[in-house]
């Protein structure tokens, strides 16, 4: 059904073959998160991620209403921004939905025929395809909405030499933690409402060409309280995998109904980033104060032998060491993977991170989500919203 191709850089690739070629897209370009003080989420991101400073956009570049830090680790780029004045619709993201991710932008050849493309076929416009220029040569943006309030930016940086976007300088700092092994991002996944599952995946099908590779009902992610259905969506060369969540109706509240609650609206839950070493990164999270969910129980680590079957053999982490640092492990027919999931990193219980190490292994770790949701509800149960 699908033919393989290989890209180191990318991890996992395939060629789609049900997907469309109307838009294609040549990899996450940045992320971008509206926050209440740049200044400050930028200082956490460097010391607990190990991003490093990159570029930098405010009063001192001629950027009057907003500021922009941008952090990078290898193929990471995260924009970090914050509104300078109230009347602001950054401001006003941020009075809704607390820190969050506004922006999933996409590298594109030709972003003028993303937005039109993408719009023809139904898309809401967010930004019209817009050229921007300096020293360094064009980009050109364009952008359209997605579920609730976050946003696809398409960019196209063909003609373009800087650092990052044109209105941009180099950011340099004293401060440079070093860097703790995240490489690119592997998925990242949206919460959307009640029902609404088919709706958002039908959008990526029609507007983005993108099909539905893997899905996940509530018969399989459950717990004895809550569950959730999920469905994963891969554009044609398969560097974009976007899978998307609804709740379930359980006997308690679902994380996504949590999610839903804090947010106010659908947004992203969560930005799975790739490391080749996940021992390491996660010994170098945890000594910088990330905090992870907590490890399932002993009998999990026990089972892991017999879930492993035939690549147990090829599995070369110690399993004391995982459970020491409460890395969860899964397998498919193809490999393994290991990974682990960080507590939300704002107050209200919304955006997360997953660090995954692929060792073959093509899924997402279904084969966890029993004791991942078990360890997520514990943190509802202490904040009362379970
Ligand atoms: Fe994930």
């Amino acid at each position: 059904m699908s033919k393989e191709i290989k890209n180191v850089e990318y991890g996992l690739e395939k060629i789609f073959e049900g997907a469309q070629d109307f838009l294609p897209l040549l990899g996450t370009d940045y992320v971008e998160f509206y926050v209440g003080n740049a200044k400050q989420s930028a200082h956490f991101y460097k010391t607990a991620f190990g991003f490093q400073s990159y570029a930098y956009a405010g009063l001192e570049t001629g950027m009057k209403d907003r500021v922009s830090y941008v952090l990078k680790e290898d193929k990471i780029k995260l924009v970090l921004t914050t509104a300078l004045k109230s009347d602001s619709p950054i401001g006003e993201h941020v009075k809704k939905h607390g820190d969050g991710v506004k922006v999933v932008a996409l590298w594109v050849e030709d972003a003028t025929k993303a937005w039109e493309e993408t719009t023809k076929r139904g898309a809401k416009s967010f930004m019209e395809p817009t050229i921007e220029e300096d020293e360094n040569g064009q980009v050109v943006r364009s952008g359209i909405y997605t579920y609730g309030e976050t946003v696809h930016v398409f960019v196209e940086r063909k003609n373009y030499d800087g650092l990052f976007l044109p209105g941009f300088q180099k950011w340099e700092s004293d401060y440079n933690p070093t860097p703790v092994g995240l490489k690119f991002i592997d998925h990242m996944v949206g919460n959307v409402g009640w029902g609404e599952m088919n709706t958002w995946v039908k959008w990526y099908e029609d507007v983005m060409g993108f099909v539905n590779f893997l899905s996940f009902d509530d018969k399989q992610i459950h717990t004895e309280y809550s569950a959730l259905m999920s469905k994963v969506m891969s554009n044609g060369n398969g560097r974009i995998k976007f899978p998307i969540n609804e709740p379930a109706e359980g006997k308690k509240r679902s994380q996504i109904e949590e999610y839903l609650d804090f947010y106010e609206s659908p947004g992203v839950q969560h930005i799975a980033v790739a490391t080749d070493d996940i021992i390491e990164t996660v010994k170098q999270l945890r000594a910088r104060g990330v905090e992870f969910l907590s490890a399932p129980p002993k009998a999990y680590y026990e089972a892991i032998p017999a879930r492993l079957g035939e690549h147990m053999s090829m599995m070369h982490e110690d399993i004391a060491e995982l459970e020491k640092l409460a890395i969860l492990v899964d397998a498919d027919e193809e490999g393994y993977l290991l990974q682990i999931f960080t507590k939300p990193v704002e107050d209200r219980p919304t955006l997360f991170f997953e660090i995954i190490q692929r060792m073959g292994a093509k899924g997402f770790g279904a084969g966890n989500f029993k004791a991942l949701f078990e360890s997520i509800e514990r943190e509802q149960a202490k904040r009362g919203t379970l």
